[in-house]
């Protein structure tokens, strides 16, 4: 599914033209179909260090096709770039260099993916350096980038191998087309939990799982991918919007609670629901968000407080309810949809961008309260994503919005909806408090 504007570019004398004017050429991406190949083409794995051949190994072990070396205009699939070993700035150079040769040999949507080490556990100032100049050298790789392809990095807590379950879920997640509008950005691995599926196509298989906001735009595709993953899915929408949110509810093969998400006992009738229709709750999707957007100098009481109630103060309500409750004990997953404009802001979203800002501190201060379960939390930040919400924006702005990112596209549903279900898998244990952006690398603000 791609916008007007990339169909005409993408073929004959359209994308002649767009090439001679020098306009954006969006590329349709590769996104996840169950039982598609992980990725196609050669997986470079570039890198010396130990960590580099237990990579190559475990890829192998996969069955895919592994270099050590590039072979001369060889297209590949993918480039792993293993960093973990990196001490000082100067110890970049070569390796990065080295993987730099093979960047023109890239196939269209291939990825690009490195590992390395949080710079905040770093030993001295030079390795925090060199960890931390990783960062800077991933996002401005990404923006170099052409046809649909992606850069993104992940970051292992010290003591962590490159082969620990969750920088491997990680792995997997960037290589395969679940990642498609996934540009520029970091997952953070901070420790040994998680456990890869025993069945990719059905990583969600034996769970029970919640949505809200889940009658229509986003939230209907995270329940169609979590049901797709293999979750029984609860779907919680607004009595107002029953009729869709039975429509979605059947097609899922789930059931509907109709609740308004910031009533006071939302977390209690939530837990109710999963545990006496489907005998157990595992997975938790904040996803149902308002907005209510004016310019700070004229917004009104019930704009802010509307927004803050629905798109923070219900989450943290809900999360108590979790918290407190026996039935959310094993292993349980949060994920919670944010938004650029709470990372980066938006002119006339100061109420929104408080209450999704509040999601992002949210998430990271609730990791602890979850870690003695085994449980974990994270955010999901969209950006542009073609839904009723941004059909509803003026052209141009709408326009401009949705080229301004590395891929010139705005992402679809389905892309915030992967990204959620991949935190929300055992293969993300691993990884919590943190957010992911599903933005295509924004190009505008933070
Ligand atoms: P939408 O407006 O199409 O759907 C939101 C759903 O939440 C609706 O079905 C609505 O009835 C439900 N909802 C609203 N208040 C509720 C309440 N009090 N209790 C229960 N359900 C309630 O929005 P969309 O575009 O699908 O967005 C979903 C999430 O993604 C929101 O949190 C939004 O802030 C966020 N987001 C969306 C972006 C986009 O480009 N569409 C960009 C960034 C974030």
């Amino acid at each position: 599914m791609t916008d007007k504007y990339t169909q005409l570019v993408s073929h004959g004398a359209g994308k002649t033209l767009a090439r001679k004017l020098g306009l954006p050429q969006p590329v349709e991406l590769r996104r996840y179909q169950p039982g598609a190949p992980l990725i196609t083409g050669p997986i470079l794995v570039s890198g010396d260090s130990a960590g580099s051949d237990d990579i190559a190994t475990t890829l192998l072990g996969w069955g895919l096709d592994v270099r050590r070396n590039a072979l001369p205009k060889e297209k590949l699939g993918a480039i792993i770039l293993v960093l973990d070993a990196v001490q000082r700035p100067e110890d970049l150079g070569k390796p990065v260099l080295k993987a730099a040769a093979s960047l023109r040999d890239l196939a269209p949507n291939a990825r690009v993916v490195t590992m390395s080490r949080t710079s905040q556990s770093a030993p001295s100032p030079a390795s925090a350096a060199a960890r931390q100049g990783i960062d800077g050298l991933l996002r401005s790789l990404a923006k170099e980038l052409r046809a649909g392809a992606t850069a993104n990095g992940i970051l292992l807590d010290d003591d962590l191998a490159t082969t620990s379950p969750s920088a491997l879920g990680a792995l997997r997640f960037f290589l395969s087309g679940r990642s498609a509008y996934v540009d520029g950005q970091f997952l953070t691995v901070s420790s040994t939990s998680g456990e890869l599926p025993a069945d990719s196509d059905k990583p969600l298989a034996g769970k029970v799982a919640v949505v809200t906001g889940a009658a229509r735009g986003i939230g209907a595709a995270i329940a169609r991918t979590l049901h797709r993953d293999g979750a029984k899915v609860v779907l919680v929408d607004i009595p107002a919007a029953g009729d869709h949110l039975a429509a979605v509810a059947n097609e899922v093969m789930g059931t509907a609670l109709q609740l308004d998400i910031s009533r006071d006992d939302a977390g209690h009738r939530i837990i109710d629901h999963a545990v006496e229709r489907h005998g157990r709750l595992d997975i938790v999707v904040h996803n149902a968000g308002i907005t209510r957007d004016k310019l700070l100098a004229n917004m009104d009481e019930g704009r802010w407080e509307s927004v803050i109630a629905v798109n923070i103060a219900a989450q943290l309500r809900i999360n108590e309810a979790l918290l407190a409750s026996e039935h959310f004990r094993t292993s349980p997953r949060i994920v919670s949809v944010a938004s650029t404009s709470g990372i980066a802001g938006n002119r006339g979203q100061t109420n929104y961008g408080a209450s999704k800002g509040g999601v992002i501190g949210m998430v990271r201060s609730t990791a602890g309260l979850l870690e003695p379960y085994g449980g974990t939390i994270n955010a999901v930040a969209p950006g542009f994503i073609e839904t009723e919400m941004t059909a509803k924006m003026p052209l141009a702005i709408r326009e401009a919005a949705r080229r301004l990112n590395s891929l010139k596209q705005g992402g679809q549903p389905q892309d915030v909806a992967e990204a959620i279900a991949f935190l929300a898998s055992d293969a993300a244990g691993g990884i919590t408090g943190g957010v992911l952006r599903v933005c295509g690398q924004q190009l505008v603000g933070a």
